[in-house]
């Protein structure tokens, strides 16, 4: 039996900025480098998009904003003060807000974060990549370490919460080497960390260099010591991953990206972003145009740039729903899953791959939650596909 799928009475925000002042090698978000940028043209048509996805929620509560990019942090500040305080206009605010905002050390002038703390950021994740200037330049960032410590100490010393992104499983990393640089990085962190394993993009340069055999990953069993050693010694400081590649101290963990990974509603605006908007039991799923210059034009043409705006079936909704919450440690809380897709969970997935997958160890499945163990986040995309193996049945 099918229930119906319960309007969140909360809505998060994502604002794209895709500029950046260069490109890196590894990166395939919608991000630009662009000599002139009009500013206010920018402004104005973000709010546009803004008050037209207003218009389809309705007035929520936004427990969360996130700029995004590209490199939010090249946005002039009032810029983002405009729209947190039109955002203050279309929405009831909670009081305990996180607004986060992207950054690259290349960008932090103490000056500019100052102002965005008054313009009301009040978290900043910080892309500092890499703690060696030999791994800065190979994966092409225009920054040195020293600039990326001295904007680590300017944001510390600005907002209450802060985090910064490590990028590891890179070229001839031996496992000693990631662990001093992690611990060095536990000492210039606060309480959040978000350590991603280096993925070779189509479409990037670093694919063609793989491709051609000019550039060589760790192999399979480096790779898997390498996630597994950081797991260990962000445990013992008390970071404990709460998703594949997000560890924080308890109660820090970043409320926004939880909406996603939880499956809550969420506007995203700007080129590219994309969005999950829940109206009268059906849940949309939105995309904006993806290239700044077509999304301005389509803002000016229409009030919005959304290429995508299609109600997702029920199927959609139950491999979104395992795909994203089986990353979270906490897992899938049955009543939640309940909520959004009408469904009990243990109707949704293949009984008899959860029940060996169970004894395997991969996964916990109880009345309350579903949750990937340790060993099963190790090798989740196999996880997910077996669970989900039961062909088109809603
Ligand atoms: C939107 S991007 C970065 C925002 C900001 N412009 C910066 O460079 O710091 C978010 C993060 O994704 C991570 N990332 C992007 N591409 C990646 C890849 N191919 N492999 C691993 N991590 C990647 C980086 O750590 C990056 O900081
Ligand atoms: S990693 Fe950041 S700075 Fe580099 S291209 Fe991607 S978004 Fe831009």
């Amino acid at each position: 039996m099918i229930n119906k799928i319960e309007t969140p009475k909360t809505v998060a925000i994502y604002v794209h900025w895709p500029f950046c002042l260069s490109l890196c090698p590894y990166c395939d978000f919608n991000s630009h480098v662009r000599e002139n940028i009009n500013y206010m043209h920018w402004q104005s048509s973000l709010i546009k998009e803004l008050k037209h996805y207003a218009k389809f929620t309705g007035k929520r509560i936004v427990k969360s904003i996130f700029f995004g990019g590209g490199t939010p942090s090249l946005m002039p500040p009032s810029i983002v003060d405009k729209i947190i305080n039109e955002i203050e206009k279309l929405f009831y605010i909670d009081k305990n807000i996180e607004i986060t905002l992207e950054a690259n050390p290349t960008s932090a002038e103490s000056y500019k974060f100052k102002e965005f703390s008054r313009a009301g950021i009040n978290r900043v994740s910080l892309g500092v990549q890499a703690l060696n200037d030999d791994a800065l330049n190979f994966l092409g960032r225009n920054h040195s370490l020293l600039e990326a410590e001295k904007a680590i100490d300017i944001i510390g010393s600005t907002f209450a919460r802060y985090s910064f992104d490590l990028i590891y499983n890179r070229p001839n990393q031996s496992i000693d080497m990631w662990v001093s640089e992690l611990q060095k990085a536990i000492k210039m962190a606060k309480n959040h960390l978000s350590v991603y394993q280096l993925t070779i993009e189509p479409g990037t340069p670093f694919y063609l260099l793989l491709a051609r055999g000019a550039l060589k990953l760790p192999d399979e069993g480096t790779s898997a010591s390498l996630y597994e050693i950081t797991q260990e010694v962000l445990s013992d400081v008390g970071m404990d991953a709460y998703e594949i590649s997000n560890h924080a101290s308890y109660g820090e963990a970043c409320r926004h990206n939880l909406v996603y990974w939880q499956y809550g509603d969420y506007i995203g605006i700007g080129p590219g972003a994309h969005g999950r908007i829940t109206i009268n039991g059906a849940i949309y799923a939105t995309r904006q145009h993806r290239a700044p210059e077509i999304w301005l034009s389509r803002v000016e043409e229409n009030g919005h740039a959304t290429q995508t705006h299609q109600a997702l079936d029920t199927n959609s909704i139950i491999n979104e729903m395992i795909m994203m919450g089986l990353r979270v440690t906490e897992g899938i809380d049955e009543q939640n899953f309940l909520n959004r897709t009408g469904i009990k969970l243990k109707n949704a997935i293949n009984g008899e791959v959860s029940k060996r997958l169970q004894e395997g160890g991969f996964i916990i499945h109880d009345s309350n939650k579903l949750l990937a163990t340790f060993s099963g986040r190790q090798r989740l995309d196999s996880v997910i596909s077996s669970l989900l193996n039961k062909a088109n049945v809603y």
